[in-house]
C-alpha cells in the first residue's frame, strides 16, 4: 500500500465508494474541494487500485479534514489512519482543525487529539421540491454573514461554490440549495433571526415533485429544530463536528445549515 496525491481520474472510483456509504456527494463536489486544494488531497493505493482517500480544505486561519473513506474490501488493515495522518501532517501548521465524524470514526479521531464541538443533527424532509424565486444574487451579503458568524474568511470556497448552486436571501438571512442525484441538499443557511430564516425556508420550499430535502444542522440551534419541526422535517442522522487546536467563536445559534454536507462546516 501507498499514497499519492490525488488525480482527478481518482474521484470517480472515491464517488462510488461515497455512494455505497449513502453519502450525499456528487462529482461536481469533489471536483471543487480537489481544485481548490489539489496538493492536500491523497489517495491510498493497494493491489494497483485506489482503495481510499481524503481530501482537506484550508482557511485562512483554520483548516478542515473531509471525505476520508476506504473500499470496505480493504477496511481495519490501517489505511484510513495512514490517509488520517497525511491529511493532518498537510494542515499541521493551521491554529484550528475541524471535521465532521461519522460516529464510526470518531474514536480514530479522539486518539489524534480531536474533542467534541457539536453534534450535527440531518434533517430530511420527504414530500415537497425547492423552487429558486426570481431575482438577483447579492454576494457581498452572503459572504458578509458568513464570515461574520463562522469567524473565518471561507469566500474563496463560497463564491466557487455558488457557481453551482442556487440561492435565496432577504434582508436578515440567505439559504443555498442545489440538487444532488435524486435529492436536495440545503446549505449553507444563515440567519440574524428566526423570523428571516423561516421567512427565506417558506420561499424556497415548495409543494411539487415529491422529492427529498436535505439540510445538515447544529444540534444547538434550537431555532432551527423549532423551525424544520413545523416544516415537516425529520432527524435521520447525526454526525460530530470536532475540533483540533484554537476553537473560534463560533455563532452556531445563528448557523441553520452547513455548506456541504458533513465535509467543510
Ligand atoms: C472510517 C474508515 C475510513 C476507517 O478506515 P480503515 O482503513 O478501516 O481504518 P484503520 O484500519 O486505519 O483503523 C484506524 C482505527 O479506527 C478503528 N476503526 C476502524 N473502523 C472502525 C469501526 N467501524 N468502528 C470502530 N472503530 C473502527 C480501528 O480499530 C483503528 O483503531 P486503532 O488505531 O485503535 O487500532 C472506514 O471505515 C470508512 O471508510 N468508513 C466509511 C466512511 C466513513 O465513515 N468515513 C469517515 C468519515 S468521518
Amino acid at each position: 500500500m501507498y499514497l499519492r496525491q490525488m488525480e482527478t481520474g481518482d474521484l470517480g472510483v472515491l464517488l462510488d465508494m461515497a455512494h455505497v456509504e449513502e453519502w450525499s456527494s456528487d462529482i461536481l463536489e469533489f471536483e471543487l474541494y480537489h481544485k481548490l486544494n489539489p496538493g492536500g488531497c491523497f489517495t491510498s493505493i493497494a493491489d494497483k487500485k485506489v482503495v481510499g482517500g481524503i481530501m482537506t480544505f484550508t482557511y485562512p486561519n483554520s483548516g478542515w479534514i473531509g471525505n476520508l473513506i476506504v473500499n470496505k474490501k480493504y477496511r481495519l488493515k490501517g489505511f484510513g489512519k495512514a490517509l488520517f495522518c497525511r491529511g493532518l501532517r498537510h494542515l499541521s501548521s493551521l491554529p484550528t482543525i475541524f471535521l465532521c465524524a461519522s460516529p464510526m470514526a470518531v474514536g480514530l479521531y479522539s486518539q489524534f487529539g480531536f474533542r467534541k464541538v457539536s453534534n450535527i443533527n440531518r434533517w430530511e424532509h420527504r414530500g415537497m421540491t425547492l423552487d429558486l424565486p426570481e431575482g438577483n444574487g447579492n454576494p457581498e451579503l452572503v459572504l458578509a454573514m458568513d464570515s461574520k458568524y463562522w469567524h473565518e474568511d471561507r469566500s474563496l470556497m463560497l463564491s466557487r461554490m455558488l457557481t453551482n448552486r442556487s440561492y435565496v436571501f432577504n434582508e436578515g438571512a440567505w439559504l443555498g440549495f442545489k440538487q444532488v442525484d435524486d435529492h436536495w441538499t440545503i446549505g449553507p443557511w444563515e440567519a440574524n433571526d428566526k423570523d428571516s430564516a423561516l421567512d427565506l425556508i417558506k420561499v424556497a420550499v415548495v409543494d411539487g415533485n415529491k422529492q427529498r430535502i436535505l439540510v445538515d444542522v447544529p444540534a444547538q440551534n434550537t431555532r432551527a429544530w423549532d423551525i424544520l419541526t413545523v416544516m415537516g422535517f425529520e432527524v435521520v442522522g447525526k454526525t460530530v463536528l470536532m475540533c483540533r487546536g484554537l476553537l473560534p467563536d463560533i455563532a452556531f445559534g445563528n448557523i441553520y445549515g452547513l455548506a456541504s454536507m458533513g465535509s467543510k462546516g
